[in-house]
């Protein structure tokens, strides 16, 4: 079954075509789009600051293990994951995994391509002059009643744009992705830097870098910190498939931690390159800096209908947004196209179609968002809303989470040991550590807070019999001390192949005698053999339990 993925074609032809691609998956609407808003929104230097703190202690090391689990496992996202799985003797359910990649991935290009349509549709608009004279008023109309509000245009952009992605993925590896990113990316880079130049040359730069990098730690609030982890996940593309589709199509000798390195660094280079371009002229053009999702569309065309060479410059900023919106729209595609091709045998190009097809007509729903459905509110807000909402703050951290125990915990160490190549044995304990015990806690507080699970779950084991607190900072705090003190134990005693236990563990969690489920999980610690003893009288199997004394003897980290 993984026979497809394993087939020559398959497989980068350098090491810079890999990059190349994964570093267009990472740059993306997120970068550019997103990345400015955020930062406007979140206060400036201090969202930057714990971005980069977060994109290399948290998301670097998930983004090595993604690549470990699709290298090793050799094929699209929940095959890899069984598979992987299975090579550690652990159960084929952890494909999961993968399952959440493949669907969270086919949701996100669902919306993706409406919001890159409309980067389309702006970069037409401004090099044919129809943005001429805008006033601050008038370009807030324009968004939302002339662009967003008519569903033709709207629809007409997504449909372009799906039929790009669709055509590049259905020519493969080799002839569409490797083709794409070599052309598209450099060209970005480029456009990029020049826009840069451009900016801090007649915008405001000293304000704009005083905005972007003096961080007044005061603005710190536990929505900043969730925002930023949630954004250097989306920004690194991590946890949705993508990479770890990728990491299927990486030859053995490549060093993963070196390759996840370069593209880690390279998508914070952009994103940074992206506010360089975009804050001088938000300061220079008195605009708002928390504008919001509309910074770029509402807020840029009125500086680029003032400057001199707008109609250019706009034109290269939207050309360049749509260029980088389509390399990771490529990568969304592509595992639901790769798990169509290995599990149901369909040739690639009919894949590409169908799966296009069906992420095209769900992302309907997206573009009635914003004209005919958007008075229909449930839950979250619209259709578009709520799709966003369970695919950024359920599927990414809990997909993230999962990888992170998965590789650190469950799979067999020497195998992790023989995939991470290239680095020291301090930095590999590290990066090991920061997988194991720093990502699982931060991912789970995200997971809890985000999602709101956090009120359920607190709510269920209600510390000390206060209530639930309203002050979200509190809740962060006691959710990953929930996470830590109840949940752990018993992923730790499932990691040990004592079902029973975890389950022991898991029960009273829920029935809030936590010391107890820990004094089990330190007994097993110590004394394995007598818990193994109370496992044989459970009934369990002998070849159960040779594998976890097999493996007990074999784990150190
Ligand atoms: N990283 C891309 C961006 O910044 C989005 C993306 C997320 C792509 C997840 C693939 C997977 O726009």
């Amino acid at each position: 079954m993984a026979g497809a993925a394993g087939s020559p074609e398959k497989t980068w032809s350098s090491r810079t075509a890999f990059i190349l691609a994964a570093v267009g998956s990472a740059v993306g609407l997120g970068n550019v789009w997103k990345f400015p808003y955020e930062v406007g929104a979140g206060g400036g230097g201090a969202f930057v600051l714990i971005y980069l703190v977060f994109v290399f202690a948290i998301g670097l090391p998930v983004m090595i293990a993604e690549l470990l689990v699709g290298r090793r496992g050799h094929a699209a996202p929940p095959i890899a994951a069984e598979t992987v799985a299975a090579g550690s003797q652990r159960h084929k359910s952890w494909a999961w995994l993968g399952w959440i990649g493949v669907i969270g991935a086919f949701f996100v290009l669902s919306f993706y391509s409406v919001i890159a349509g409309f980067s389309l549709s702006y970069m037409v608009e401004t090099v044919t002059g129809r943005l001429g004279d805008l006033t601050p008023e008038a370009s807030v109309k324009h968004f939302t009643d002339d662009i967003g509000g008519s569903f033709a245009i709207v629809f007409g952009w997504h449909t372009l744009f799906m039929v790009l992605t669709v055509f590049i993925v259905a020519r493969g590896i080799k002839g569409g992705l490797e083709q794409a990113v070599t052309y598209l990316m450099p060209a970005l880079f480029v456009l990029l830097v020049g826009m840069v130049i451009y900016s801090l040359s007649v915008g405001e730069a000293g304000k704009a870098l005083q905005f972007l990098f003096q961080p007044r730690l005061s603005d710190l609030t536990t929505d900043n910190i969730l925002q930023a982890l949630g954004q250097a996940f989306f920004s690194l593309s991590l946890a949705l498939g993508a990479i770890m589709t990728y990491g299927a199509y990486v030859p053995r000798d490549y060093s993963l931690p070196r390759s996840a390195f370069i593209i880690a660094a390279a998508d914070t280079a952009v994103a940074i390159l992206a506010g360089l371009a975009i804050f001088p002229l938000v300061f220079q053009y008195g605009l708002e800096a928390n504008a919001g999702p509309g910074l770029v569309f509402i807020t840029l065309p009125l500086a680029f209908a003032e400057m001199p060479g707008g109609v250019i410059v706009g034109g290269a900023f939207f050309l360049l947004l749509s260029i980088a919106a389509l390399t990771s729209a490529i990568s969304l595609l592509e595992p639901t196209v790769s798990w169509l091709e290995e599990k149901r045998g369909i040739a690639r190009a009919k894949a590409a179609v169908w799966g296009g097809l069906a992420i095209y007509l769900v992302g309907i729903g997206s573009v009635m968002s914003f004209n005919v459905w958007s008075d229909v509110t449930f839950w979250r807000g619209t259709v578009l809303d709520n799709i966003d909402f369970i695919t950024n703050n359920v599927m990414m951290p809990l997909g993230g989470l999962g990888i992170a125990v998965f590789v650190a915990w469950f799979m067999n160490p020497e195998a992790v040991r023989s995939e991470v190549t290239g680095i020291s044995d301090r930095l590999y304990k590290a990066w090991l550590n920061l997988l194991g015990f720093v990502c699982p806690v931060a991912l789970a507080a995200i997971f809890f807070s985000v999602s709101g699970a956090d009120r359920l779950v607190l709510r269920i084991v209600d510390l000390a019999g206060y209530g639930v607190s309203e002050d979200p900072g509190e809740r962060l705090l006691h959710a990953t001390i929930v996470f830590i003190v109840m949940i752990m134990p018993s992923l730790l005693a499932a990691r040990r192949r004592h079902p029973q236990l975890a389950l022991l563990a898991f029960v009273n969690v829920v029935a809030g005698w936590q010391p107890i489920g820990w004094l089990f999980c330190l007994v097993w610690a110590h004394r394995p053999d007598l818990l193994t003893a109370t496992r044989r009288a459970v009934g369990a199997r002998d070849d159960r339990v040779q594998a976890s004394s097999d493996e007990r003897s074999g784990s150190a980290g």
